[in-house]
């Protein structure tokens, strides 16, 4: 049995609610707890009512459950993030100080905590975005993911914090949907094709994102995670990426296997959240320093898509 004991900040997420699961495979389901601030749909082990902002709780919480590492994935994300900015702030940013002081304080052995494309802006080159590159974001969530990558550098350089990063592209997967970001799309629109047979895109057809595969993603994390302290040279957040596609290229894959199907566009205010963002990544350094490699492209995940949603929609 692994001695380590894993606990998730913000488990019931798009991403969190599939970490949890690989996460309790690795280390045995009573080394994993999932927290959050409600009640997840189905509980597969361990789970407890936490908000990261209760620094006493965390505390607690640790002590308790004799944790040694956290994966922090509490965040409000960049479309919903606009509706409130000051509370976006205050989660993603005062979450994260407090996550990394109590590491500091209790002596956590690892920390990870996931930044985003969103910390890109109109400033940063659109091709290939190198690793260090202007960061002038234009949602309060990638302000705060912008900010959170500095303050993870400062409490590595700093205190000694093992604290790894990943700037995620958009994250497509089966398992569950994502919850307010502009990539939403990418995730929404496969359930509706099989649902409906259309759907309509809030993004403009031509509008190209970095985009991954949740299993890639997961693979992504236990590959920085894994890696020895001496591996991970960049402290803020490496850049991260698999492939990248337009509304309309996806639609088209789709098409290959549901003939019908239909798309059209209505973009609304997230239209100019995905234009400050970049189309393609350089994320060569996570592949030098860590040996990150995707394994998924558009075509092999639509069908991994297709084939594990289409018995949840047969019947509609
Ligand atoms: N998927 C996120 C969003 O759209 C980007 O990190 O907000």
């Amino acid at each position: 049995m692994h001695k380590d004991r894993i606990l998730i900040l913000g488990a019931n997420g798009q991403l969190g609610s599939v970490l949890v699961d690989k996460l309790r495979e690795r280390y045995g389901v009573d080394h994993v707890l999932a927290t959050d601030i409600t009640k997840p749909k189905i509980e597969t082990g361990p789970f407890k009512m936490l908000d990261i902002l209760n620094v006493d709780r965390l505390h607690e919480t640790i002590a308790d459950y004799k944790i040694t590492e956290i994966y922090h994935l509490a965040a409000i994300l960049s479309a919903n993030g606009e509706w409130n900015p000051s509370k976006t702030w205050n989660v993603n940013l005062n979450g994260l100080l407090s996550v990394l002081e109590v590491a500091r304080e209790d002596h956590i052995k690892k920390v990870f905590f996931p930044s985003t494309i969103a910390v890109f802006g109109n400033t940063t080159p659109r091709e290939n975005t190198p690793q260090d590159c202007p960061l002038l974001p234009e949602t309060v969530y990638g302000m705060s993911k912008t900010a959170g990558e500095l303050w993870c550098n400062y409490y590595h350089k700093k205190y000694g914090v093992d604290v790894r990063s990943l700037r995620y592209p958009g994250v497509i997967g089966h398992q569950s949907m994502p919850g307010g970001g502009t990539t939403d799309y990418a995730v929404e629109i496969y359930h509706e094709a099989l649902k409906k047979g259309k759907y309509t895109s809030f993004l403009k057809k031509d509008t190209r994102l970095p985009m991954i595969y949740m299993e890639d993603v997961i693979r992504a994390t236990f590959g920085i995670m894994d890696a020895e302290a001496s591996k991970i040279k960049i402290r803020n957040s490496y850049n991260l990426t698999s492939m990248s596609f337009t509304p309309e290229e996806l639609a088209a894959e789709i098409k290959k296997h549901i003939p019908n199907f239909e798309i059209d566009y209505q973009p609304d205010f997230r239209q100019a959240i995905a234009d400050s963002w970049t189309n393609s990544i350089d994320d060569s350094a996570a592949r030098e320093d860590w040996g990150w490699k995707p394994t998924f492209d558009l075509a092999s995940m639509t069908k991994d898509m297709i084939h594990h949603l289409k018995p949840k929609y047969q019947h509609v």
